[in-house]
């Protein structure tokens, strides 16, 4: 079961700084439109006087506002192929261990599809958000996330498309290591995804509810046994592209200097 925690982006209300943004990503898509050779070189930026490569305003505005967004999915507008196969070839760029590069991607478009995709998700986490939305109080934080994740559950299948994320191979063992360098192969190009889906005006969210029945979306999809579900990521437009920074511990209080739990400052 994944962590399903704050969704402050579900939250937010339009503004024209990011409208302007949003136009802007557009303009860069359509420049790149159908037929033309890709162009794999990040978007011209202006330099800033240091003789910094990247805008930082924009860049940090990329970074701090890519929320996990569920309530805010534009089930009604379709997503081109094209769109999903620049980001896919951003996400690529993504480390990899020994530089394996494993990974594959599953893209869903088909009806019946999604719908039994969407269904596997429910009965793997259908009993825990049920369980969750009772406990929880409605005004709280927890309650608004649980209330979006449920959303997302009822939902799922609306989409216009979804994407899995694979990679080759399985877990050798439950060490840290092997964790870390498996799954790790495959995370960080999940997480380019998804900043390269809000760049261009669209919005996902990361999910693992269903991999507790891998094995089914395996079989409805003819994944074979030795690949490996990292997630199941809803891939949509989004309502609005004005999602913000949410709320996160300082890390002064979570950043240690040569000694654990030495502040650094
Ligand atoms: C490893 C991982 C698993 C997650 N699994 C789910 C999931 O199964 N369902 C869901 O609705 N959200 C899932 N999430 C999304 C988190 O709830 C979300 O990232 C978190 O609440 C923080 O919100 P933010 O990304 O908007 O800051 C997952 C996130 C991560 C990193």
């Amino acid at each position: 079961m994944g962590d399903i925690g704050v969704e402050p982006g579900d939250l937010d209300t339009e503004s024209d700084a990011f409208q302007r943004m949003d136009s802007q990503c557009t303009d860069s898509t359509n420049r790149r439109g159908r037929g033309q050779e890709p162009d794999l070189a990040l978007p011209a930026v202006p330099r800033q006087s240091s003789g910094m490569e990247f805008d930082l305003e924009q860049t940090d505005a990329l970074l701090s506002t890519t929320r996990a967004v569920r309530k805010r999915l534009d089930f009604d507008r379709d997503v081109p192929d094209d769109v999903l196969l620049e980001c896919l070839q951003l996400a690529v760029q993504a480390p990899t261990g020994s530089n394996n590069q494993g990974w594959r991607w599953m893209v869903i478009r088909d009806t019946e599809k999604k719908e039994a995709l969407a269904e596997i998700y429910r009965q793997a986490g259908g009993k825990y958000l049920a369980a969750a939305a009772r406990d929880a109080d409605t005004g709280t934080q927890t309650g608004r996330v649980i209330d979006s994740a449920s959303f997302l559950a009822q939902n799922f299948g609306k989409v216009p498309v979804m994407v899995i994320p694979m990679i080759i191979g399985r877990l050798p063992d439950s060490s840290a290591g092997s964790a870390a360098g498996f799954m790790g192969s495959i995370i960080p190009a999940m997480w380019s995804f998804q900043l390269a889906l809000r760049s261009r005006g669209l919005g996902s969210c990361l999910t693992t509810i269903h991999l507790a029945r891998e094995s089914e979306a395996a079989k409805l999809l003819g994944i074979p046994d030795h690949m490996t579900q990292a997630g199941l990521l809803p891939v949509a437009y989004t309502k609005g592209t004005d999602f913000k920074p949410a709320i996160r511990p300082p890390v002064e209080e979570i950043t240690y200097l040569d000694t654990y739990k030495n502040p650094i400052r």
